[in-house]
């Protein structure tokens, strides 16, 4: 199975005479139907519907024989500073197949096709007759073809690799991923397996993964030019978290296979980021284990020793998460570079807090936070900043060994998280830290139920406007 696709062939070029459908966007209006490309019929053929020029809405409209002439389309209006709705996501799952073209009011033509391309999305692998639609569109002018393509392919290997389900996608699956992305960008990739991640001195991502009969590692990609400056990414690659001996509910661990959503997401940031040939050094870290439970698993109460060198008490094995990513996160540092940052579905309190659409984010950086945020806002990405609360570090504190991995009492569980991981970063590092549910629990235009890699878009503009000549 291949998880990078080749999405050309749902665009059609600017300049390409081939016959289109319109889809006629309009603004809204709120008393009578006010579309200047349709003539009475189709207007009053609107009334009787009651279909009202609201935003969001659309109407297929037909032509006099019953044929489809075109679509009526009121795009959100929303001011760049807060889009948080891909509303042109929501047409291609409704429309016939043909080939569309926008006109009228569309606004961003960016924006457009990226939501457009995004809610073309299905996840089919496992149905027997999938159904196979040949929608496509018609580029509009100015839109930057590559840039778009490169991002909503990103966005669907994320999907693709957070939808598979844990039976068919373990550790060794992801660095199947890691090593095509690698060869696609011609990127170096090296990867640790099994003991040998204790040989080379990772003994949290080890006893992490070591319950499971699917042996963990690390992946460890090198990507661009040696002068530029160095960013590293960090995605936690939980294939599956059963949450080990404190085994999670049935409930809770329902959604388990989702639990590389981090990785997913540091994976779709690094296509986007080579794609478009950022002049940036990118290191890319993925730590991939099964959270699994046997007689050899780690236990509550252990105390193991970090890459590190801290001694960490375990308190609860279903903190996995932020184990593996400890042992990255100090390998990370060894390098110095500019900024690391991590993403991962690293806690149930983030969810409590922002709930599944927003992830919590950490930056120990107020200039290069703004910059993320309006980002994200521009992109329909939205995060929202948590702080990285130094009080609360003493919640970690640990009588018989250099720190606990998880707070006592229930409190700030998101920050405590994060703090946690900040001990693993060399004070001087700009770091940031994404703390994300990698899911849509229900479908919203360009945004399909399912997995859904987050903060990709933003921190790709922000990088993008800091680094790009
Ligand atoms: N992967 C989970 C966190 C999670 C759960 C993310 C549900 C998104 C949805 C993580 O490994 C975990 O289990 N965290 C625990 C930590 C606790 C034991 C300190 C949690 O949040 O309950
Ligand atoms: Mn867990
Ligand atoms: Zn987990």
């Amino acid at each position: 199975m291949t998880y990078i696709k080749d999405l050309s062939e749902l665009l059609i070029d600017a300049t390409s005479r081939k016959k289109t459908i319109p889809i006629w966007c309009v603004q809204p209006s709120s008393k009578k139907i006010n579309i200047p490309y349709l003539n009475d019929t189709q207007k009053d053929w609107l009334k009787n519907r009651e279909w009202s020029q609201k935003a969001k809405n659309y109407a297929l409209i037909p032509d006099d024989k019953g044929g489809l002439d075109g679509v009526v389309f009121v795009p959100e209006q929303m001011d760049h500073n807060s889009r948080t709705t891909l509303s042109f996501g929501q047409l291609p799952p409704n429309l016939p197949n043909g080939n569309y073209e926008l006109v009228g009011e569309y606004g961003d033509e960016n924006f457009a096709v990226l939501s457009w391309l995004l809610g073309c999305y299905k996840f089919q692998n496992y149905l027997s007759s999938p159904t196979s639609k040949t929608i496509t569109l018609k580029l509009p002018k100015n839109v930057d073809r590559e840039r778009s393509l490169a991002q909503a392919e990103a966005m669907w290997m994320g999907r693709d690799i957070i939808n598979t389900p844990a039976n068919h996608f373990g550790p060794e699956e992801l660095e199947t991923v890691c090593r095509d992305l690698a060869k696609y960008h011609k990127a170096k990739l090296k990867v640790c397996v099994g003991d040998k991640l204790l040989k080379e001195n990772f003994p949290l991502i080890h006893a992490v993964g070591k319950a499971s009969t699917r042996a963990p590692r690390l992946m460890n990609m090198h990507w661009g030019d040696k002068t530029n400056p160095l960013v590293t990414l960090i995605g936690k690659g939980i294939c599956f978290d059963t949450g080990g001996l404190n085994i999670k509910t049935g409930n809770h661990m329902l959604l388990m296979k989702k639990d590389m959503g981090g990785a997913a997401t540091t994976l779709a940031l690094a296509h986007m980021i080579m794609s478009a040939q950022l002049p940036i050094q990118l290191r890319v870290l993925i730590p991939a284990a099964e959270n699994s439970i046997a007689g050899n698993a780690f236990r509550p109460g252990d105390i193991l020793p970090s890459r590190q060198g801290m001694n960490v008490e375990i308190g609860n094995t279903d903190a996995e998460g932020r184990l593996v990513l400890a042992d990255a996160l100090a390998l990370a540092s060894e390098e110095n570079p500019e900024h690391i940052m991590t993403f991962a579905t690293l806690t149930g309190a983030a969810r409590v807090a922002l709930g599944a659409d927003l992830p919590a984010f950490f930056c120990s950086d107020d200039n290069f936070s703004e910059k993320v945020i309006s980002s994200s806002m521009e992109w329909a990405d939205p995060v929202w900043r948590l702080p990285f609360w130094q009080p609360y570090d003493s919640l970690l504190s640990s009588n018989i060994a250099d720190v606990n991995h998880i707070s006592s009492g229930g409190f700030a569980g998101a920050i405590t998280a994060a703090l946690f991981l900040k001990h693993f970063v060399p004070k001087k590092t700009m770091y940031s830290h994404f703390d994300l549910y990698g899911w849509t629990p229900n479908a919203k235009p360009g945004r399909p139920k399912g997995g859904e890699p987050q903060g990709a878009r933003a921190v790709f503009e922000t990088l993008e406007r800091i680094y790009a000549k």
